[in-house]
């Protein structure tokens, strides 16, 4: 049920939700600002047509925000304590609360507008506020994706394995790091990789693009979680 709701290893569902609350806030406050400069209507797009489409658009935006949030939520419960991943997911977790917040009160600064059918300055200010934080919170939750890897599996399976859901496994969040110092890809131990890339190693897992290195050597990569455990905590 929880695979159902997060998404399957490789096929994540936070990250395309994402697109389709932030599509729809775009198009929302884009709307807004064409509504209020009222530059279209000799093209026959006028103020009230954009004012309706703007609150509608937001609208939708803030319901799809409901299971982005949620898939968010259990993203972030997977990304070890303490790790700079979790740190930044803190962040882009609060700043894109906060745009939620700035959204909603946007929806209903304009609620009157799209009333009267018209686009007024305090919806507009809100709207591109919350838009701010919006791309705000996107370039932090982009960092999460491409520079820590978190729910980013890289691995070389074939193609029935990348394409069918459910057909490739994905570590937990603090499992079978590779050696350190191994530049080698495993997927999903964002957290440890954290810590390591704070200390300027290479670090595995972190879906830093396009190489696919030379897995780590067996005798030091750890293979269980115990292992792992000891692993991070120095005594191994
Ligand atoms: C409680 C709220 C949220 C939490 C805890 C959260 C957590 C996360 C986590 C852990 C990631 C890493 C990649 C992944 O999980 O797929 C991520 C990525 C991302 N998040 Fe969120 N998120 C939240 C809400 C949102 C919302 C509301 C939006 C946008 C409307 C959003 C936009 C993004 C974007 C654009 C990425 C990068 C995805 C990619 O390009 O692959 N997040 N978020």
């Amino acid at each position: 049920m929880m695979t159902l709701i997060k998404g399957f290893a490789g096929k994540p569902s936070h990250a395309p939700l994402t697109d389709v609350s932030i599509g729809a806030y775009t198009v929302g406050v884009l709307m807004l600002i064409l509504g209020y400069v009222d530059v279209l209507d000799s093209i026959g797009v006028t103020e009230q047509a954009l004012a309706t489409g703007a609150l509608l658009a937001i609208a939708g935006g803030l319901i799809v925000a409901i299971p982005t949030s949620l898939t968010g939520l259990l993203d972030w419960a997977d990304i070890s304590k303490g790790s700079n991943a979790r740190k930044l997911a803190n962040y882009h977790l609060s700043v894109m609360l906060l745009a939620t917040a700035c959204f909603a009160a946007t929806f209903v600064l304009h609620r009157p507008g799209y009333l009267d059918g018209e686009v007024t300055l305090e919806a507009l200010i809100a709207g591109c506020a919350a838009l701010g934080l919006l791309t705000l919170g996107g370039t932090l939750g982009g960092a999460l994706a491409y520079v820590y890897g978190v729910r980013v599996v890289k691995k070389d399976v074939s193609l029935a394995e990348a394409l069918i859901p459910g057909k490739l496994s994905e570590p937990a969040g603090v499992s079978r790091p590779q050696a350190r110092g191994s530049s080698a890809s495993g997927g999903g131990s964002y957290g440890r990789d954290a810590q390591a890339g704070s200390g300027g190693s290479v670090v595995s897992g972190t879906g830093d693009g396009d190489t696919q290195a030379a897995p780590a050597p067996a005798a030091t990569a750890p293979s269980s979680l115990a292992e792992y455990e000891a692993y991070i905590t120095g005594k191994r």
